[in-house]
């Protein structure tokens, strides 16, 4: 992985050189102008050298996971909570603290627009929802959480969740004594979009085909034989062919079942696959296109599984780590299950007394965010806290401004579950995003994690191998041994 991830900087490094040349000669005809034209302040901060800018910086603290120690704890610490940098080619405006998230946030389409790497445009497909601005983000937005926040939805998905999980326990738990929690869970989140969501089956080799595409998401977009860029992108065309033929089999399954009730097309909310079958229903009514289904398709999957796999794997980290938490977590399962006669399936109204359990998955997600932020693009000049920041520069909210803060979290390093029974300030706690784009798998994330921890803790004693594991981001974080855990069935 390390020597991925050196091939992955070194390639960065080689096409901003190619590039500096020509920037640098840009930038000495450009500055003069652009000198005399901007009055209002720029926030404070460094470009560092032309083209590069800090990106060298941030990207060795990304591979030691200390983006917050050491990328923006010290800029914090020396220009304040708005500044500037260039990242990835990008004059950039880093905004921390729960006021600069609220106005990021909540002005999407008005003054900012996401804003994705030309590889990750490619990657995931130019017609998915993080592309989408404005009324088209609104109807495939739209689309997508019928299914994802509909009440009735989710309770169908309970008992299927809890299948998956189950089979996946009886799969690759059950005899063994040794296994790699986050390598599984992967899986796990994997099987459970694709066959709970989508209603694909999960064949061999197509985890490893996205894994290749995600590689490829945050890399330089040049296409030389054997770059990661390449390989994923062909990876991602192995999983359109896959996925245009699922689409069209859909369609015709659906357009055939038409006949006996054509007005029908929303409402099948409790078959397999329901988000699929939503989104071929867009398709079939005209509002979205085949390439829209297929590309949001490949982007629910990559939003969903990496990011939940973490989350559950810092739960587990952590109540290793605090054997009381464990122990309190523990009594609230051994509850629910004595309310339950053996066998019985959970529903939602035992979800719902998971509280602790989601206390511990939050505390973990602040502590740990699977996303540490995220890149806009100002449509406009904007004015903030007396600053400007120019149209066309880059803006980027992050969760650790807050989420590492005294102001909004007493005592911010350490572990502390039950300080999520008290109100947290809107926009400091920020592990799902906020605003218009807030993460649309909530609940689903949700009900992924506590359906996972409630079996594991009801059948498992397990302690960590690995107890000092590091963990690495490649692009996303995840635990560097895959987190070796030992296992015993509770009798
Ligand atoms: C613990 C698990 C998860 C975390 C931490 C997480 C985090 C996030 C964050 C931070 C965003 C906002 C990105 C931005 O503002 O640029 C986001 C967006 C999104 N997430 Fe999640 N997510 C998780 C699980 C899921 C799952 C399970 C799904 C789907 C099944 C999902 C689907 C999406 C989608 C579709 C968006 C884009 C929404 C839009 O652009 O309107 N996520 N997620």
């Amino acid at each position: 992985m390390a020597c991925a991830s050196t091939i992955n900087l070194v390639s960065w490094v080689f096409s901003f050189f190619v590039a500096a040349a020509m920037v640098c000669i840009i930038f000495f005809l450009t500055r003069k102008k652009s000198c005399s034209k901007n009055k209002k302040e720029l926030p404070p901060g460094e470009m560092g050298i032309p083209w590069i800018g800090e990106t060298i910086q941030f990207f060795k603290a990304q591979r030691k996971n200390r983006l917050f120690e050491d990328f923006f704890q010290p800029r914090i610490t020396k220009h304040g909570k708005i500044f500037k940098t260039s990242l990835f080619g990008s004059s950039t405006v880093v905004m921390n603290g729960a006021e600069a998230n609220r106005f990021v946030l909540s002005n999407e389409f008005k003054l900012v627009i996401s804003s994705w790497p030309s590889s990750s445009v490619q990657l995931m497909g130019k017609d998915c929802i993080m592309q989408k601005q404005g009324e088209q983000h609104r109807c495939l937005r739209g689309l997508i959480s019928t299914t994802l926040s509909h009440s009735a939805g989710m309770e169908a998905l309970v008992p299927k969740i809890c299948n998956s999980v189950q089979l996946h326990l009886d799969r690759y738990w059950r005899g063994q004594d040794r296994l790699h929690l986050y390598r599984l869970t992967k899986i796990l989140t994997f099987t459970i979009v694709f066959e709970c969501l989508l209603g694909i089956k999960v064949e061999a080799g197509m985890l490893e085909r996205f894994e290749r595409v995600l590689e490829g998401v945050f890399a330089p977009a040049i296409s030389f034989p054997g770059s990661r860029f390449s390989r994923a992108k062909k990876a991602r065309m192995g999983i359109q062919k896959m996925l245009v033929k699922v689409v069209r089999e859909k369609r015709m399954e659906m357009e055939g079942g038409q006949d006996s009730d054509h007005h029908d097309h929303h409402h099948h909310h409790h078959q397999e696959g329901m988000l699929l079958s939503q989104l071929v229903a867009g398709m079939i009514c005209g509002d979205i296109t085949e390439e829209e289904v297929i590309d949001n398709v490949v982007l629910l999957v990559f939003a969903a599984h990496d990011t939940t796999s973490f989350a559950i794997a810092m739960t587990f980290k952590l109540l290793a780590q605090y054997p009381n938490s464990h122990s309190l977590l523990l009594q609230e399962h051994a509850e629910i299950m004595r309310e339950k006669k053996s066998g019985e399936v959970l529903r939602m109204e035992d979800i719902k007394k998971m509280k602790y359990t989601w206390q511990v998955a939050r505390e973990s997600m602040r502590l740990f965010p699977p996303i540490f932020g995220s890149f806009r693009k100002a449509v406009a000049d904007i004015e903030y806290d007396g600053f400007t920041i120019p149209k066309g520069w880059k803006v980027l909210w992050t969760a650790y401004g807050t989420h590492y803060n005294e102001e909004y979290f007493k005592d911010p390093l350490s572990f502390n579950p039950s300080r999520f029974e008290e109100h947290i300030p809107p926009y400091a706690f920020l592990p799902f995003g906020g605003g218009p784009r807030v993460c649309a798998g909530y609940q689903l994330a949700k009900l992924n994690i506590l359906v996972f921890v409630h079996f594991v803790v009801t059948r498992y004693d397990w302690s960590l191998l690995c107890p000092d594991e590091s963990i690495t981001m490649d692009p996303l974080p995840f635990p560097s041994q895959g987190m070796p855990i030992k296992i015993s069935p509770k009798l």
